[in-house]
């Protein structure tokens, strides 16, 4: 960017069920942004970047689209198992770069692009866990650190989509890393940041498949189990499903010796309590983008204001990397059955 006042011009890649939000929200809906450029390998979606967003510079081709000397940053919507090397590609051309959760699928990706990251400190790198954009999730991990809760000891936390007949995810599944790597780390990162940064040393997890006989042929599950140890006594405990019949339920709680806090139950939608002769109800929300469409536009504004150089990332690399390294050991206790050393 050539002066600070100047908006950010950003490319994205990837177009997808999430890719499309983020784009919108960039062309429409972030302050100090320009949304210049757009990569797909699939027709229609370059067309809906250029049709609905106005975007001109349209990629087919990834290589070419990172080598645009017209972008300052990148966002990558991508298949997870792309990540790494194009985060890699983002930052040797000279570009801030976001990149959707999570960071890789093993650790050696997660080391390259640290590596690379760590030639670059002029450029922003951040991996989009979106909770930490969230103002409950906020508001509970400022409670937490400034002692509300004593010391805290316990999380609970779970991400539970609604069932979707159509099976995305089973199509999915070869390049997301399973349930505990695609929805679980988002709650491993809760989880660290609501602990206090510790050592994980020693995870367990089980699941089973209750409507989704597809996941097997990869060997994932609809419903994942896991519990985390960690260095000093603490230890979480996470679910993740596949298969709610209600909606989308994303809650935690944290546990600490004067108090807990509970973030997210019961999943409505509104503040609004029906009672009438079938019973006490509210709506529940449809999906994990209602229930974080704040958060989302919170995320995408600290990853510019931090390109701008307005304000500094509090989550890192190293946090993605963490993330990473415990669910791939609470995936492969899924697979043996026993626990693993994180
Ligand atoms: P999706 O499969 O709907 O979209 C993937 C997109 O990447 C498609 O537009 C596809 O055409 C494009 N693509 C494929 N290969 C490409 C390449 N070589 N270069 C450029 N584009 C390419 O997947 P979805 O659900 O949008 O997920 C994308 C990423 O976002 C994943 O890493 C996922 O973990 C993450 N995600 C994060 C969520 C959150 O809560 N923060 C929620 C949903 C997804």
């Amino acid at each position: 960017m050539s002066a600070a006042t100047a908006r950010l011009r950003v490319g994205i890649a990837g177009l997808g069920r999430l890719g499309k939000r983020h784009a919108e929200a960039l062309a429409f809906g972030t302050r100090h942004v320009e949304l210049v450029a757009a990569c797909s390998p699939v027709e229609a979606e370059r067309d809906f970047a250029r049709d609905s967003l106005g975007v001109e510079r349209l990629y087919a081709d990834f290589d070419v689209f990172i080598a645009d000397p017209d972008m300052d940053a990148v966002v990558l919507v991508t298949p997870t198992s792309l990540h790494a090397d194009q985060a890699i590609a983002a930052l040797r051309a000279g570009k801030h770069v976001f990149i959707e959760k999570p960071l890789a699928l093993n650790m050696a990706d997660c080391e390259r692009v640290l590596a690379v990251a760590a030639e670059r400190l002029d450029q922003v790198a951040m991996v989009g866990f979106v909770r930490r954009f969230d103002p409950s999730y906020v508001s509970a991990q400022a409670s937490v650190a400034g002692g509300e809760i004593g010391r805290p000891f316990l999380v609970r936390s779970q991400t539970c989509d609604r069932n979707d007949p159509d099976g995305f995810f089973v199509r999915f599944a070869p390049s997301s890393g399973g349930i505990f790597m695609d929805c679980s780390v988002h709650d491993i990162d809760l989880a660290r940041w609501l602990l206090g940064r510790p050592k994980a040393l020693r995870a367990f997890a089980t699941g089973t498949i209750a409507l989704h006989p597809g996941l097997a042929d990869c060997g994932d599950v609809d419903n994942g189990l896991a519990i985390v140890e960690f260095e000093g006594g603490a230890r979480a405990v996470f679910y993740a499903s596949r298969t709610m019949a209600h909606g989308h339920e994303t809650s935690t709680e944290v546990i600490g010796t004067a108090g807990k806090l509970l973030v997210g139950e019961h999943a409505a939608r509104d503040r609004i309590v029906r009672s009438d002769a079938h019973g006490v109800r509210h709506a529940v929300l449809a999906d994990f983008h209602e229930r974080f469409q704040a958060a989302f536009g919170a995320e995408m504004a600290a990853f510019v204001a931090a390109c701008r150089g307005d304000a500094p990332l509090t989550l890192t690399l190293t946090d993605a990397a963490e993330a990473t390294r415990i669910g791939l050991a609470i995936t492969r206790s899924l697979h043996s059955g026993m626990p693993e050393v994180v």
